[in-house]
């Protein structure tokens, strides 16, 4: 069966929840459809907001991040077990400004992923290479380390079930967009790795998304290449043209 394309927005820390509401109504017509699976990944504050706002369409809300605890003394945080309560079926885990700035590693990310599928939630697991990294050739074994404890103790089947998104750090918000070629040959390597860990029926299913700078004028060419299934997309997620991205084709 083919995979089904997903185009996720990650709203990052913007939009205040009555700002979130009037967009999501000025865009949520335009973003309905069957065609791709179209997420909204909107600050804790907005999840609620934003089911209300999408009620009635094929849209989906998801978080941009989680706790791996179900609960407990983690002042500030949010679990994997609220997000499955509230019905929220994505979350993105590891996503770089995460790993930069709030100093997540491998492991934590893979321990997320673990929980979130514990729960239910579908994790849009985040990798990828800094301009340090790629200029110095590193790039394929930077993005294989992060995957293989990414996807540690994880079955086939929450493998299946996972999104990998190949955000190459140097293209987040630069509007230095990875040519096609680039995002390919990466995307290409990831599902190749996933095949020899768990076989190619496994590796055939399961999503892999290019992230980076994705405008209205690159998601066609980037999502149309055969192992890229769609994208992540910041900065481009918050305007109204945000529809063409969706409909990319
Ligand atoms: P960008 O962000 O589209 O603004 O580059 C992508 C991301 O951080 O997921």
């Amino acid at each position: 069966m083919a995979r089904k394309k997903v185009v996720a927005g990650n709203w990052k820390m913007n939009l205040t929840p009555s700002k979130a509401e009037s967009f999501i109504g000025e865009i949520k017509d335009k973003i309905n459809t069957d065609a791709v699976e179209v997420v909204l990944c909107v600050p804790y504050v907005n999840l609620a907001t934003a089911q209300n706002a999408l009620k009635g369409t094929k849209i989906h809300v998801g978080a941009q991040n989680m706790h791996y605890a179900d609960e407990g003394a983690y002042t500030g945080e949010i679990s994997g077990k609220m997000l499955a309560e509230m019905k929220v079926p994505y979350v993105i885990i590891g996503h770089s400004e995460r790993r930069e700035y709030f100093k997540e590693s491998d492991t934590e990310v893979n321990i997320k992923s673990l929980k979130a599928l514990k729960n239910n939630l579908i994790p849009i697991i985040c990798i990828g290479e800094t301009s340090k990294q790629r200029n110095s050739g590193r790039t394929f074994d930077v993005v294989r380390k992060q995957l293989s404890v990414a996807l540690d103790d994880m079955t086939a089947d929450d493998v299946k079930k996972v999104i990998i998104a190949y955000e190459p750090i140097w293209a987040i918000g630069t509007g230095v967009t990875a040519t096609k070629e680039q995002a390919e040959e990466v995307c290409a390597a990831i599902r190749k790795q996933i095949e020899e860990k768990l076989g190619k029926s496994v590796a055939d299913s399961t999503r892999i998304l290019y992230g980076g700078s994705v405008t209205p004028d690159n998601a066609k060419e980037l999502f149309n290449m055969p192992n890229i299934d769609g994208g992540l997309v910041g900065g481009a997620s918050l305007k109204t043209s945000f529809e063409q991205v969706v409909r990319f084709e």
